[in-house]
């Protein structure tokens, strides 16, 4: 019989996972009239941590009031159950805030729960992806797309701020960086399956699009090459079609199918971005990494199926991740068949 979930062990979990020492401040912020249902198991984890805690409710987390500014500055660790884009938090990370995000259903928080193993395995492509000089996909759909690396760090996702600085989002295992400005060039073939972020759909058919230097300047293909270009027009900005970051998913237990499971405002959609061997492409800005090329539009786009190649080395081959040291373990009992 299934066990029933324990939320207030999850949350003491997740703080030991973050290292809260009982000396550190913690900031819980939720928004007004909408609070967080893990606001309460988060101030508790955190006063039974012995740390200190202020709640903050905002009306706009991604326009924090002076009050609450001062009490992120002020804190170790940000529990963020808004999901707060305000930009000042993030210039906060330099001081050695550490940032929890926290959104997903209790049930995918769980089976995602993040592990030491997820860090090592994450940091470990973060690694390689951060030494890379050029990246190249292909997939039996027709892609063929190739960028060159270096002009932007690599990061990553597994799950839990541990160390001064850290941003991250429970639960989340993924590696991503940008390419270098005009670089991108090719063909990727979004196939049936793939999936639109932040739109949460799934694609019922394929999409082809052209990318030349760095920018998508064709796309082809039925009903979801027709919802994607009318979403680009929308916005009458040419940033909207550059290629934005580009990794691979990392989730041991993330799952391709989740977005079947719930409604648009049910998940946040970390299943789809983490799950094991994706390709995630995506498309419009480069700030967040410290380029210049702002749009409002930004398209996260798992895809399955795809192989991408470092300077010639497989990291994924249709779908499945080839390095030692980013593969989930195989069961010892299905390594000895
Ligand atoms: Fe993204």
């Amino acid at each position: 019989m299934a066990q029933p979930l324990n939320l207030s062990r999850m949350w003491k979990d997740m703080l030991d996972l973050c290292n809260l020492k009982p000396t550190e401040h913690v900031a819980v912020l939720t928004r007004v009239g909408a609070p967080s249902s893990y606001a309460k198991n988060a101030v508790w984890a955190a006063e039974a941590a012995a740390a200190s805690v202020t709640y903050l409710e905002v009306p706009d987390p991604s326009s924090l009031p002076p009050t609450a500014l001062a009490a992120i500055a002020k804190s170790d660790l940000l529990i963020d159950l808004a999901f707060s884009h305000d930009q000042r938090v993030f210039k906060t990370l330099k001081d050695g805030l550490r940032v929890l995000v926290a959104l997903e259903p209790p049930e995918i928080l769980a089976r995602m729960f993040p592990t030491q193993e997820d860090r090592r395995r994450c940091l470990a492509a973060k690694h390689r992806l951060g030494y890379a000089n050029t990246m190249h996909v292909v997939s039996d759909a027709g892609t063929d797309f190739t960028v060159s690396l270096g002009d932007f760090a690599s990061k990553c996702q597994y799950g839990f701020a541990d160390e001064p600085g850290r941003w991250d989002q429970w639960p989340g295992a993924f590696v991503t960086t940008y390419p270098n400005d005009g670089s991108a060039n090719g063909t990727v073939v979004l196939d049936r399956g793939d999936m639109l972020f932040p739109m949460k759909n799934y694609l019922h058919g394929q999409v082809c699009l052209t990318v030349k230097d760095g920018f998508i300047t064709n796309i082809e293909g039925g009903l979801d090459a027709d919802f994607l270009k009318d979403v680009f027009e929308s916005y009458n900005d040419p940033n909207v079609y550059a290629i934005s970051h580009l990794g691979w998913g990392l989730s041991a237990n993330g799952r391709w199918n989740s977005l079947g499971f719930y409604d648009k405002a049910g998940t946040e959609g970390q299943d789809g971005r983490a799950f094991y061997g994706n390709f995630l492409f995506s498309t419009g800005p480069n700030t967040s990494a410290g380029g210049t090329r702002a749009t409002p539009c930004h398209i996260d786009i798992p895809m399955r199926n795809c192989s991408v190649f470092l300077d010639n080395q497989a990291i994924v081959l249709k779908g499945e991740i080839m390095p030692d040291d980013q593969r989930v373990p195989m069961p010892t009992t299905l390594a000895a068949e």
